[in-house]
């Protein structure tokens, strides 16, 4: 793993952002692994930034984001189709973007198509992932075995609880969420892991030095050959 303290969120973004922008230039046709939360907005504005001063092109771009909730409306504000839209879609020539479809009835096709996608798009490039303060990926909770493929999920009580922010009330978060599987995750060529905030200073320790376990999603990321972990100092306060 490389991992990279930068001053704060702001650099730790525009970082980010240059690893992206460097993978775009190198290979006009790469395929993103992209993720939703805070934590990648400000890379996603840097991303549109540069778009729009002649930098980098999507146009034969695809994107396979990480995750989104079941049963929520792609037109809700809250599910990440939107969130996608709203940060980088709408902003950018990308024509092929993909999320898994939340809204299925049978999710379980739907999980299995979504992985044929990526492996028919060639795989993932490069994947930028978020962490949840009990050191999910996706939405791949803390569980007894490390979930391999894209899946449905039961969210726990903490990652509710911490989403609910974003909604008017906790009763109004979904419960269950669509998500590439460690294995999904891990099979992308390269994976740039982004944290900020004292919050998440004890799911990077346990990230970093931790045994490898699947009460720690993010844990199984030492098995991966190719991780920049970019952080701003107050998640790193733990390392
Ligand atoms: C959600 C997403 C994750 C994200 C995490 C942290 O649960 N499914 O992909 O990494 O939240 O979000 P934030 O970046 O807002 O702290």
């Amino acid at each position: 793993m490389k991992i990279l303290v930068c001053k704060d969120y702001a650099q730790m973004s525009e970082k980010a952002a240059r690893i992206f922008a460097a993978q775009l230039i190198l290979k006009p046709n790469s395929v993103l692994g992209l993720a939703t939360g805070s934590t990648p907005e400000g890379m996603y504005a840097s991303l549109v930034e540069k778009y729009n001063e002649g930098k980098i092109d999507f146009a034969d771009v695809t994107s396979f984001n990480l995750d989104e909730y079941y049963q929520l409306p792609v037109e809700n504000d809250q599910s990440y189709d939107y969130f996608m839209k709203k940060h980088l879609f709408n902003h950018v020539n990308i024509e092929n973007f993909n999320l898994p479809n939340g809204m299925v009835e049978d999710v379980e096709a739907e999980c299995k198509a979504y992985e044929e996608r990526i492996e028919a798009a060639g795989g993932i490039d490069i994947q930028v992932l978020g962490i949840g303060k009990n050191g999910h990926i996706g939405f791949n909770e803390p569980d007894s075995v490390f979930i391999k493929n894209t899946h449905l999920v039961e969210l726990t009580p903490s990652t509710i609880e911490a989403n609910s922010r974003f909604f008017a009330s906790e009763e109004e978060v979904p419960k269950k969420a669509v998500s590439m599987g460690i294995g999904t995750i891990l099979k992308s060529k390269k994976i740039v892991l982004l944290a900020s905030g004292e919050g998440k200073a004890d799911a990077i320790a346990k990230t970093v030095y931790g045994d490898i376990d699947p009460m720690v999603p993010a844990t199984a990321l030492q098995l991966h050959n190719d991780v920049i972990i970019i952080l701003d100092e107050a998640a790193a306060s733990q390392l």
